[in-house]
């Protein structure tokens, strides 16, 4: 199937890594022209070598924090300079917190709070003028599965995930009139970045990478019997993005293996 992405222009915050990294390549592949952000800029080069090897000119990197006004300014800046416009914009930056009710504080709530909404209200306002100029223009939010099945261990990320879909759903309908779609995907456990940082911070050092990841599936109760790959995210983000989604918006899709916690 043609998605329909050959030529378009996209931006994908926090693509050094993960979902982000595979959705910026699949893009890529489809023939898309593709900038991305993320703060370390050394995680940035290391990521965009090999992508400048196979798309040459077609993709760039930018060190941005998303959570700051004045660098996602630049962001897109530097991306409507380089592409001229932009159709598409990937809001996927952000990591996890793990942490229950008893010991979250109220400054990790601000800032659980600050990095979920704000990484998504920065990027969002910032391109919102191109996206208006396109002719098939469309967000993505990488959300979580968390949104709608919380888990009591990750209290805060859950409620503002919650948030974050409510937020998506009133873009959607804001938007409409200039035709920008604005869609979500809701990601069980994929495995990337975050898992393997707390696969290196696990009790058990013995525990072999296959071990720890097959006891994970089974202690998540993921039907399908495995965590995900960034790949298979992407390619929900890269679909819900693409022309090829043109009558969807105000959509979820969740990428998670089936799981269902309160089935
Ligand atoms: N993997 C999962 O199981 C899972 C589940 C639910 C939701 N998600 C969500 O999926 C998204 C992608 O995560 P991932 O699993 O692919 O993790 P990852 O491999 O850790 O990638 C995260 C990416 O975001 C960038 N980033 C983080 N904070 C940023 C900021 N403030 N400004 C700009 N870039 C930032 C990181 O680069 P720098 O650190 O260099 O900035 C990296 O490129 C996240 O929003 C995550 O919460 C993932």
């Amino acid at each position: 199937m043609d998605l329909g992405l050959t030529g378009k222009r996209v931006a994908v915050t926090g693509g050094s890594s993960g979902i982000g990294l595979a959705t910026v390549r699949l893009m890529l592949e489809d023939g898309a022209r593709v900038a991305f952000c993320g703060r370390n800029p050394d995680r940035l080069k290391e990521a965009l070598a090999p992508l400048t090897d196979a798309f040459g000119d077609a993709v760039a990197a930018h060190a941005c924090d998303v959570l700051d006004e004045a660098q996602v300014a630049a962001f897109r800046d530097q991306v409507v300079a380089k592409f001229g416009g932009l159709d598409i914009l990937i809001n996927n930056a952000g990591q996890g917190r793990v942490s229950t009710f008893e010991n979250t504080d109220d400054d990790a709530w601000r800032e659980e709070f600050e990095l979920k909404y704000f990484s998504v209200i920065r990027p969002t306002r910032a391109f919102l003028p191109a996206l208006r100029d396109s002719a098939a223009p469309s967000i993505v939010v990488v959300n979580s599965l968390l949104a709608r099945q919380p888990e009591p261990h990750m209290v805060c990320t859950a409620s503002l995930r919650a948030g974050v879909q409510n937020l998506v759903k009133s873009l959607s309908i804001e938007f409409a009139s200039d035709s920008v779609r604005v869609n979500s995907i809701l990601v069980g456990l994929v495995d990337s970045g975050q898992w393997q940082r707390r696969y290196e911070a696990r009790e058990d050092a013995s525990q072999s990478r296959e071990d720890w990841y097959a006891a994970l599936a089974k202690q998540k109760n993921i039907p399908l019997g495995r965590l995900g790959v960034p790949e298979e995210a992407a390619a929900a983000v890269a679909f819900l993005a693409s022309p090829a989604a043109s009558y969807i918006t105000g959509a979820s899709l969740e990428v998670a293996g089936g799981v269902s916690r309160f089935a």
